[in-house]
């Protein structure tokens, strides 16, 4: 496995892989890998012939109160990860890399940006947004792959591409869970071993939802109720939004089963912020 710090070493490469008529898949992440991402990986080594990973943890998507500086770094241990899985290359590099003295050119996302996670984290997608723009412009993939587990940011990334002509193309893949349910994050690492326990509230609260809505419920605030209720009976949980939404606009619905809708939740356990999603199935009748 080849690791890069630099750019203009890592364009080299790319460019001689290409010449070979290689196609180059790319996950980018912010390291703490885990199962989830390495899906990605697997998924990414199935559409094209060389995977790129790049750990970056991206500092302008962090808010000031948020956990830039104790998010979990381990990039020997994630390298140790990456090479067993097959990853062809990794681009770490440091934040003067990509945002050196002089940098002021920014991506300013759209309406999908502002709700949800856009109102709990002012300039959240604005930072990942850039940085994704960024990446992408420096390994110039086939295709880069994200995960659903952050539903929104796969919607605002995918239309960024779609809205700037990017040649790449974006897949989305299924969010990747621990036994229990709970969404793999690298956030996890923060839960006490009560939290951890508690967290699964999330999941269960989403998949009693999505069985109600399986047995007739059609209205959003029914089903809503159904995931606050569940959120309730974990005293350490404590539900800061729940919204059904159309899964293309991620603007919030009346009838469940006029669109493709999707049920978004970001909660905290303890002092750590999670989020988790369910996208539900059409019903034809
Ligand atoms: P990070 O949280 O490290 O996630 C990297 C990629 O892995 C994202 O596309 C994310 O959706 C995906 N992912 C995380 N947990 C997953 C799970 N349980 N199942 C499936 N996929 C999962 O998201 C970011 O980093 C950053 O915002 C980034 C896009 C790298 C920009 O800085």
């Amino acid at each position: 496995m080849r690791t890069f710090q630099q750019i203009a070493p890592l364009r080299t490469y790319l460019r001689g892989i290409r010449q070979e008529g290689k196609t180059i898949g790319f996950v980018p992440t912010m390291g703490a890998l885990h199962a989830g991402h390495m899906s990605l990986v697997k998924r990414a080594a199935q559409d094209c012939d060389l995977v790129v990973v790049s750990i970056f943890v991206n500092p302008t998507q962090f808010g000031p109160t948020e956990d830039f500086t104790s998010y979990p770094r381990v990039l020997q241990q994630d390298l140790q990860v990456a090479s067993n899985s097959g990853v062809d290359a990794v681009y770490t590099p440091a934040v003067e890399d990509i945002y050196p003295d002089g940098f002021q050119t920014t991506v300013t996302p759209g309406a999908l940006a502002q709700r949800l996670e856009g109102q709990h984290r002012p300039g959240h997608f604005a930072g990942v947004c850039t940085v994704v723009a960024k990446l992408l412009n420096i390994v110039q993939p086939d295709r880069a792959f994200f995960g659903q587990k952050d539903f929104q940011q796969a919607r605002i990334i995918e239309q960024m591409v779609h809205d700037l002509n990017f040649p790449y193309e974006v897949v989305v893949a299924p969010t990747v869970r621990a036994d229990d349910g709970l969404a793999l994050s690298s956030r996890n690492a923060y839960l006490s071993q009560e939290e951890r326990l508690a967290a699964t509230a999330l999941n269960e609260a989403l998949n009693e939802a999505a069985r109600a809505h399986l047995a007739g419920e059609k209205s959003p605030q029914a089903l809503s109720e159904i995931v606050r209720e569940r959120c309730l009976k974990e005293p350490l949980v404590s539900l800061e939004y729940c919204e059904i939404a159309n899964n293309i606009s991620l603007e919030p619905i009346e009838d469940v089963d006029s669109c493709n809708a999707v049920i978004l939740v970001a909660a905290r356990v303890g002092k750590t912020r999670l989020i988790d999603n369910i996208v539900l199935p059409t019903r034809l009748s």
